[in-house]
């Protein structure tokens, strides 16, 4: 049981312990560029591997009643929209071994609610969000930053149909959300952020060559890391018997 209530449960009980520095990935990109597809291809891939996935929107912060009444005025796009504070500490602690207990958000009524997810340590981090290569120290944390790279008008179309299926929107409160907001934010703090990235994926999800590369990557480094340790473990064990 965690200090703040929440439970805690251990998903794969006879697995032997996570690797001591998980292998960090960022994963950042506009809005509905696809960021939720590639991470999902990227975990599926690794599915002999213990991965665990990070949003950055579990982070953001709940409105009050005052900015819920202005909610139309308020932008979701800026980096001070999140509580960035908390999720460096989770980040922090999952890198260092030890489960987090994750908020989780709903996008209807702009709150944090009640029901944190328990997240266990694992050997491999994904962090995902709109605004994750913006913030130097949380870029700082990434082993790898990826950025996905797919054009305004077909995220815009994506948006459109998620946020009037799932979010609770209507069309006109989409665009103009998007004209005065979620664009200007983009050109002025997502876009930059893209020079930050290790690897740029064109076309997101589509990008089946890409997705191979980066597991391959993410592999290569898993093995040299086990390597380490085993190598390490030999040295140990033929010094102990060096006379
Ligand atoms: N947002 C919103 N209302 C809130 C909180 C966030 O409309 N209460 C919007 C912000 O405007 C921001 C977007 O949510 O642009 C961030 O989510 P997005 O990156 O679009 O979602 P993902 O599912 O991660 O996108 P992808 O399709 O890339 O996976």
């Amino acid at each position: 049981q965690l200090s703040n209530g929440s439970i805690t449960a251990n998903i794969f009980p006879s697995a032997p312990a996570p690797l001591k520095q998980p292998f960090v990935i960022g994963v950042a990109g506009g809005t509905a560029s696809g960021k939720t597809t590639v991470c999902d291809m990227i975990m599926s891939q690794l599915h002999d591997q213990r991965v665990v996935l990070v949003n950055q929107d579990s982070f953001y912060h709940s409105l009050s009643e005052e900015k819920l009444k202005k909610v139309h005025e308020y932008n979701f796009d800026h980096p001070d929209a999140f509580n960035t504070e908390v999720l460096l500490s989770c980040m922090e602690k999952l890198r260092s071994g030890q489960p987090v207990s994750i908020p989780s958000y709903d996008f209807k009524t702009h709150q944090s609610i009640e029901s944190a997810s328990p997240v266990n340590p694992a050997d491999v981090i994904i962090l995902e969000g709109i605004l994750v290569l913006n913030d130097p120290q949380v870029r700082d944390l990434m082993n790898m930053k990826i950025f996905v790279d797919t054009d305004a008008d077909v995220r815009l179309s994506r948006r459109i149909q998620r946020d009037t299926v799932q979010r609770g929107r209507n069309i006109q409160n989409v665009l103009e959300q998007y004209t005065k907001f979620v664009k200007p934010s983009f050109d002025e703090f997502i876009q930059p952020s893209m020079k930050y990235a290790d690897i740029i994926i064109p076309r997101g999800g589509d990008n089946d060559v890409a997705i191979d590369l980066i597991v391959q990557h993410i592999r290569t480094k898993l093995c040299q890391h086990n390597l380490c340790k085993i190598y390490s473990n030999i040295f140990i064990i033929s010094s102990t018997f060096q006379i």
